[in-house]
Parts: C-alpha cells; structure tokens; sequence
C-alpha cells in the first residue's frame, strides 16, 4: 500500500522520535526513581528471554499469562531426562520417583506461600478454575447458608453461585464504589453480619480484581470469618506480583494458577485448604485415584484421606515438578523487585492515559479502577473515547439500550499484542473505531458505571 507524501511528510523522522523517546524515559526515570533498583530484570530479560528482541515483540502482561524464563525450560528438561518416571498412582520403582518430585513440589507451594502443613493441604488442579469449581461443588451450602461474592470476581468465582442455587443458598453480592471500584465496606459489613453462624456460609472475593487492578485490603479474610463466614481468596491475578503469606492471612481455601506467575507450565494450578475447611467439604462424586474403596456391587465408595481425595484421576505429574522451577525462580528474582516494577510502569501508564487529550480539550481516556497506584495491581481497564465523548466505536446508546449504563471496556493487562511503532496510537487511521492493540477483552460494566462520559 502506497502511503501518502502528506502523511509521510507528517511522520517525524527516526532521529526525532529517538529523541522524543530519550526525553519520556528522562522523564520516566525522573518520576519513578525505583525503577533503577528493579534493573535487574533488564539483565534477565537479555539472558533468560531473548526471545523477545529476537521476535520483536513487547509483552507487557503480568496476569493473564506470564512468560518463562529459558532457564525454567532448560531445568525441567534435564529433570526429565535425569530419571525414568511412571504414573505417581502405583509404587513401583518409576512412580515411587515421580511420587517424590510430585511431594517436593506439594512442599515448595506450601512453603512459598509460608503455609504450614499442620494448617493448610495443598491439592494440584488443572488452573485456578479448576480449585475454584471444586470448592462450589463440594461446599456444604444449604438453605439457611450463604454465598456472598464481590461484584469484581473473575466469572470462574461466580459460576459458585450455581452449586450454592442448586442447594438453595441465599446469593448476595457486595457492591463496589465507583469511579475507583473499591468495596463499599459500609454495606459489605452489612451483608457479613446476615450470616446464620449456625450454618456454612461463604465469602469469596479477589485478592487483586482482574477487571480493575484493585487490590482489596486482605484483612477483610478474618473479618468475615470472625462473622462466621469461611473465606475462598481467589489470588490468581494477585500473586503474579505480590507475595501472599499464609501465616499473616489464613483464607479457608486458597486458587492460583501457575502459568500466571511464571508461564511454565500451563495446565497447573493449585487450590490450598485449611485443614478444618477441608473437614466440612462435601465431594459429590468420586474418581480413579480419590477413593481407598469403592464397590460396584455395593454401590458404595469410601474416599481417600488427604490431597488424594480432591485430585480426580491422573495428575499432570510430568509437568508438576515444573513448579518448583518456577517458584524457585521467582524467588531468585524477588516479588518484591517484580512489584515494584509493575508499579512504576502502571503509575506511568495512567498518568499518561488520563493525560491524553483531543484537539478539543476532551479526554481520550476514561479509566475504570482506581487513578494511581495505590493498592491497585497493573491491570488497567480503560474506554476510549472519540472527540464528542462518545465511546469510542460504541453507539451512544450502548449495547442493551440503556443509555450510560451499558459500556464496553477494555482491558489493558499491561498488555498489548504487538505495538507498532514508538508513537502508539495512530489516530488518524483508528479514529472512531476501538484500537485493535488495547483491545484484550471487553465487559459489561452495567452496575457499577452511571457515569458514562470522562
Ligand atoms: C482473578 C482471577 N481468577 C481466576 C482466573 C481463572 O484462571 P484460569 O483461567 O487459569 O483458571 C483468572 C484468570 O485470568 C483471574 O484473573
């Protein structure tokens, strides 16, 4: 395609914009001074992910899929080849050694989440939904009990509701503030003091919303529980980048995703469960592997005690023993050093979002969650606007006919696809219409938003 003299004659030339890039990372580095102290990952990112110059690509997420390290690779490789290793469900010599790696790594969880043995048990699932579904599906909801779910929960958490519908429990949800999208702890008071402490009843919220980056106060687990609620801490966008201490904060059941903290493997997750929690749990099936007896005959099942009695049919226990890799080298990095980066470059990032503005004076940006970094993570969901503050692509109507309550938003994961050319958004070419490079993923925000225009 031929591009035309008057844009070309528009674009700055290489030596400008490397210059205009110079002066925004001065300016950067001015106002986030503790990036200088993260510069060890610019080292790791030459060595561990190369493959990021040498594909051209920016990736900028750190929730919705990290990426490996190539030394996680390396290890596990020469992890596998170091052995022979059978299915962990026999005791034969090739599973007795894939049952040691398997415990080894059952032990690392717990240990980097600071969790004791006495306290927690860990179960391996196939991803954070998967804890997830086995919580709803087995907790002892009844008519008189309670599910109370937060109005930001990933839908893995509100899929619970169904479980707790079937066997009759009353569903509320606890609203949010807008425009920062924080609890209204008025009314979340209100709502954990309802609960029947003769009965099951369930709290579950994130730990670090996925949707608008907040983090809520964790505080909130032994509130609720002094309440009589048990608590799920869904920490799957949370503990990508910040440590979670499960002697300061004691959750009934814990979900994380491992892929989310360090890309390799997918297919792991693990849900963590207090000892007394687990006791109260109620499997409403079995499986190979769950059961010490089970009768075809009798039509009876006695199930196993233990992690076993969660962890349907065969693990993915080649993979497993890749998590303590990865934990491993989190903790040679430091959460600590990870955190502080995602903060600088999401404090950044708002700042120069809510910055941008239209020939006419308007916003182009209006942010959902809060506008700083205070207790917020590095997702930012965002609506673009065109210059008569209509969103952009969107009719002013919205997509239910609801004018102002209906929006799509988009999902900026601190990430983007591939971001062509320094300069970002080309506005001529994608005025009026959603930018395809911020466009992760898109919701519904009918009950918290009133305010349609920034
Ligand atoms: C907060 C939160 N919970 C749960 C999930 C579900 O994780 P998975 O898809 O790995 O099961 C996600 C995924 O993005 C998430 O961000």
């Amino acid at each position: 395609m031929e591009i035309p003299d008057k844009i070309i004659a528009m674009a700055p030339s290489i030596a400008q914009s490397e210059a205009q890039m110079e002066a925004a990372y001065a300016d950067f580095a001015g106002r986030y001074p503790a990036y200088a102290g993260t510069a060890a990952l610019d080292r790791l990112r030459a060595t561990e992910y190369s493959r990021l110059d040498e594909f051209g690509q920016v990736y900028l997420d750190y929730t919705g899929g990290s990426l490996f390290a190539d030394s996680q690779l390396e290890e596990h490789l020469t992890l596998l080849r170091s052995g022979v290793f059978g299915n962990p469900h026999s005791n034969n010599p090739t599973s007795a050694a894939m049952t040691r790696h398997l415990e080894s790594t059952r032990r690392s969880v717990l240990s980097y989440f600071n969790a004791s043995a006495d306290e927690y048990i860990l179960f391996f699932t196939p991803n954070a939904s998967g804890g997830l579904k086995l919580v709803g599906e087995s907790f002892p909801f009844t008519p008189e009990g309670r599910l109370l779910l937060t109005f930001d929960n990933h839908n893995s958490v509100n899929g619970i509701r169904e479980f707790a519908r079937a066997k009759g429990a009353k569903i509320d949800y606890a609203p949010l503030v807008a425009p920062v999208l924080r609890l209204d702890r008025e009314r979340l008071e209100t709502l954990l003091d309802q609960a029947d402490l003769a009965r099951e009843n369930l709290f579950a919220f994130p730990a670090q919303s996925n949707f608008s980056g907040v983090k809520h106060p964790l505080e909130l687990v032994a509130t609720a529980q002094s309440k009589g609620w048990r608590v799920l801490l869904d920490a799957a966008a949370f503990v990508p980048t910040n440590r979670l201490d499960l002697k300061a904060v004691q959750p009934d059941f814990v979900t994380v995703s491992f892929y989310k903290m360090f890309g390799y493997p997918t297919g792991v997750g693990a849900l963590l469960i207090r000892r007394s929690a687990f006791q109260k749990l109620e499997r409403p099936w079995f499986a190979g592997g769950t059961v010490n007896f089970a009768s075809v005959q009798a039509q009876a099942h006695v199930l196993a005690p233990g992690e076993a009695a969660l962890e349907d049919g065969t693990l993915n226990y080649l993979s497993i023993p890749a998590v303590e890799i990865g934990l491993r080298h989190l903790q040679a990095i430091g959460m600590d050093v990870i955190g502080e980066r995602v903060r600088c470059l999401t404090g950044w990032m708002l700042e120069k979002l809510l910055a941008m503005r239209h020939g006419n004076g308007h916003p182009m940006v209006r942010i959902y969650g809060p506008a700083t970094t205070e207790a917020r993570g590095g997702t930012v969901t965002l609506n673009l606007y065109d210059p008569p503050r209509t969103p952009a692509g969107l009719s002013p109507s919205g997509g239910a006919g609801r004018p102002g309550r209906h929006f799509a938003a988009h999902r900026l994961l601190l990430q983007s696809r591939r971001w062509r050319g320094s300069r970002g958004i080309d506005r001529g070419r994608h005025a009026g219409r959603p930018h395809a490079w911020s466009r992760c993923e898109s919701f519904q925000l009918s009950e918290v938003d009133a305010e349609p225009r920034p």
